[in-house]
């Protein structure tokens, strides 16, 4: 008897360890299987926005090569069709900080036709190693009335943290479904080198970023004592900012009659100011908006970019997106250092530029801090908030929302179509 419930015993230990052994040999080819699999997906402008798209991925494999297809029409299938476009870019390994080989992938789409729906995929080019398709449009040939979402400071560390991001971000998309790109004014993580917190980022938010353009601006928490590898991994972004700051931090485009001018505070300030001038003279477009993170005329100042502000004036630049404050606040126009306007009615001519900062898009808020001079609308309501801001030839209207879609401020500027902005 005693010997019969030992052979039992036994036999119940021995399918215990098959089934741990499958189990466990399951799990590691599962996890192979999903290493190889493209994360982060998101893409960016990089070149011209009405003729070519940019694509970032990150996988585990440093030696897997960076390939995106392209094919016309919305939600397409046929990857074996002739109109196919597939283009290499490039692959680079990361070190990051869990010990676990990153590896961030980067490629271009060129030579696109302007207005028109694509399908892509992106992957190493082995069957089982591709992204599910996406859809994204080029910009239209002429200009036209277009709308892009800003939000800022999304600077999660756990999932639940960038859940508050996403739904920001679904509710920005359903109330301007059809924004043509989003700006993020900076501190996109908490901690830059936590690879978790970027898959994170991106996977809530997946369903626009990898469709709609996602335009970063480099916070305090994405460059941390001149290093922003993690975040450069991160976005294949236009490469014509000034040549000693980090490639990727800075930066201008063009969009319809917008000149957008990415700058950042963490670094190489001096030397972007100069930067700053030749580019806004080399602008032709009516509409100058500038994107930074720690700003001149935030919920507090920046002093150390005042050189800037200076610039700002000169070429009558007419927006300054701004984040790091965890606060709201908007800025009556400024011109020389002085309130130009009643903050109400529309600001016209180029008399001043307004400066905002959309809150925060992730679990951070900040206390309000003190009024300042400059301040129009100042406020802490510690909900995550996100502008819609619309160009259409002569206007351009800011509209800021919480995440529950209530609209908490509004204002216009408005002038003409002069060619250049130097003007007056
Ligand atoms: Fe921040």
């Amino acid at each position: 008897m005693a010997d019969l419930k030992i052979r039992k015993d036994m036999l119940a230990l021995l399918v215990c360890c098959a089934l741990l052994i499958v189990g466990a040999v399951g799990m590691e080819w599962l996890k192979a299987e999903k290493e190889k699999k493209p994360i982060a997906i998101v893409t960016t402008f990089k070149d011209d926005p009405k003729t070519s798209r940019a694509f970032t991925w990150h996988t585990q494999n440093g030696q897997a090569a960076a390939i995106v297809q392209i094919v016309e029409g919305e939600n397409a299938a046929d990857w074996e069709s002739a109109k196919v476009m597939t283009f290499t870019g490039t692959t680079e390994a990361l070190d990051s900080e869990a010990n676990v080989v990153q590896a961030a992938h980067k490629a271009e789409a060129t030579g696109l036709e302007p207005g028109t729906t694509y399908t892509y995929r992106v992957g190493s080019g082995k069957e089982k190693e591709w992204s599910d398709k996406a859809t994204f449009k080029t910009e239209a040939a002429q200009e036209e009335a277009f709308t892009f979402i800003n939000v800022t400071d999304s600077q999660g560390i756990t999932e639940q943290d960038f859940e508050l991001w996403g739904n920001t971000m679904d509710q920005a998309f359903a109330t301007f479904p059809d924004s043509a790109f989003i700006v993020h004014n900076g501190d996109l993580t908490e901690e830059p080198a936590d690879e978790q917190a970027w898959t994170h980022l991106f996977a809530k938010a997946s369903k626009w970023v990898t469709r709609i353009p996602f335009m970063p601006v480099t916070g305090n928490h994405d460059e941390v004592d001149g290093e922003a590898g993690h975040f450069v991994s991160h976005f294949n972004l236009p490469v014509n900012g000034e040549e000693d700051s980090i490639e990727g931090t800075n930066y201008s485009f063009d969009y319809a009659n917008v000149h957008f001018v990415f700058l950042n505070t963490e670094s190489n300030i001096k030397k972007q100011t100069k930067w700053l001038r030749s580019d806004l003279e080399n602008s032709s477009q009516p509409w100058t908006v500038v994107a930074v993170h720690q700003g001149p005329y935030g919920g507090n100042t920046n002093k150390k970019v005042k050189d800037w502000t200076e610039l700002f004036d000169e070429f009558k630049v007419d927006l300054v997106l701004q984040g790091h404050n965890h606060e709201y606040s908007r800025s009556y126009p400024i011109r020389d250092g002085k309130v130009v306007g009643d903050g109400e009615s529309a600001v016209n001519n180029r008399e001043g530029t307004v400066y905002v900062v959309t809150n925060a898009s992730g679990q951070k808020f900040n206390e309000k801090k003190e009024d300042q001079f400059y301040h129009k609308v100042h406020f802490q309501n510690e909900k995550q908030m996100f502008a819609g801001i619309t160009v259409d030839g002569t206007t351009l209207t800011y509209q800021a929302y919480d995440v529950d879609g209530l609209m908490l401020d509004e204002f216009v500027l408005q002038h003409g179509l002069e060619l250049k902005h130097k003007v007056g």
